[in-house]
């Protein structure tokens, strides 16, 4: 807009406050109502209102009877009080975001088969928001549960939503189940294999309360199958070590082995019924108030973050 500050009249002479109490006055209709709402004593109100009306030159109201109704003039100083405040209401607004995500902190859980997929989301939110400390916790379904309950996070993110109505989710990121063999395995080339055959593989689970184990658990238990457990582990990575050092076979999200890819140790099976769809989740407690950065962050993953996801080849 081309103007000078200086040479506008009204700015000279008007203040933020007479403005102030003439869009309350004018709001109520009555000096004492917009007394009340300021906590100014009325002499005061109707001073202020002396003030503006000199500096403007021309009445801005009229008294009739007891009423007090706005001139053509104090209706238009009224729409421009409004504009006014208004924005000035949307800058205090920014501003106070502007700080929360300067200095806040954000604090995450995620399960086990996230942590290789949140960790790098988190770059470039930080390089956004340089001044914002993260803590991310990795635990399993069930320590999730726990920490939920206890309130100790700002956000969580996990595959099966507990039932609870006090809980928020917000749908994230598909986070598929596949089996998993040593790239050696004599099933690797065939095709659609019966569900049923993996009974007869040395099977690597999952600890209890595990969520991945919860899934695979509601398959086999679908298909009447009884795995053959060779041995019980409680981290991804293990279970790879595992898989690649030809102990057995496993179940376990594909984010799992988006690092190694085709070219690692590890082959994905063509098993009928797979890979079992499940889908990761942000949650957190319904009546928590989200900090401004755990808002931020639930939209960034919601938005940037989950296409970074869906177009990375880790
Ligand atoms: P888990 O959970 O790490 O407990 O197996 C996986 C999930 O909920 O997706």
């Amino acid at each position: 807009m081309a103007y000078r500050l200086s040479d506008l009249q009204l700015a000279n002479h008007v203040t933020l406050h007479q403005l102030q109490v003439f869009e309350v006055a004018a709001r109520h209709g009555s000096y004492t109502r917009a007394a009340e709402e300021l906590f100014l004593t009325q002499p005061t109100v109707s001073m202020q209102i002396k003030h503006l009306t000199k500096a403007i030159g021309i009445p801005l109201f009229e008294q009739v009877g007891k009423r007090l109704f706005l001139t053509q003039a104090g209706r238009e100083l009224f729409a421009t009080c409004q504009e006014i405040f208004g924005r000035i209401s949307q800058f205090e607004m920014s501003v106070a975001d502007m700080k929360g995500l300067r200095q806040g902190n954000l604090k995450i859980t995620v399960v086990t088969t996230a942590k290789y997929v949140i960790p790098r989301l988190l770059g470039p939110f930080c390089q956004r928001y340089p001044g914002v400390e993260i803590s991310l916790k990795v635990t399993n379904h069930s320590g999730i549960l726990d920490r939920l309950s206890e309130n100790k996070d700002d956000l969580y993110i996990l595959s099966k939503v507990p039932d609870e109505p006090d809980v928020k989710a917000h749908p994230f990121l598909s986070n598929p189940l596949v089996v998993l063999a040593n790239h050696d395995h004599p099933l690797v080339n065939e095709k659609n294999i019966p569900i049923q055959r993996l009974a007869e593989e040395p099977f690597i689970t999952r600890e209890a309360g595990s969520g991945t184990r919860g899934y695979i658990q509601a398959l086999f238990d679908e298909h009447k199958i009884t795995p053959t457990i060779k041995i019980e582990l409680a981290s991804n990575e293990a279970i790879k070590q595992a898989i690649a050092g030809g102990l057995g076979i496993s179940i376990l999200s594909r984010h799992t082995i988006a690092l190694e890819g085709a070219s690692g140790k590890i082959a994905v099976l063509d098993v009928e019924h797979f890979p079992i769809p499940c889908h990761w989740y942000v949650i957190h407690l319904a009546g928590k108030q989200l900090s401004v950065v755990a808002q931020a962050f639930l939209e960034y993953l919601q938005t940037e973050g989950k296409e970074i996801a869906e177009n990375t080849t880790w």
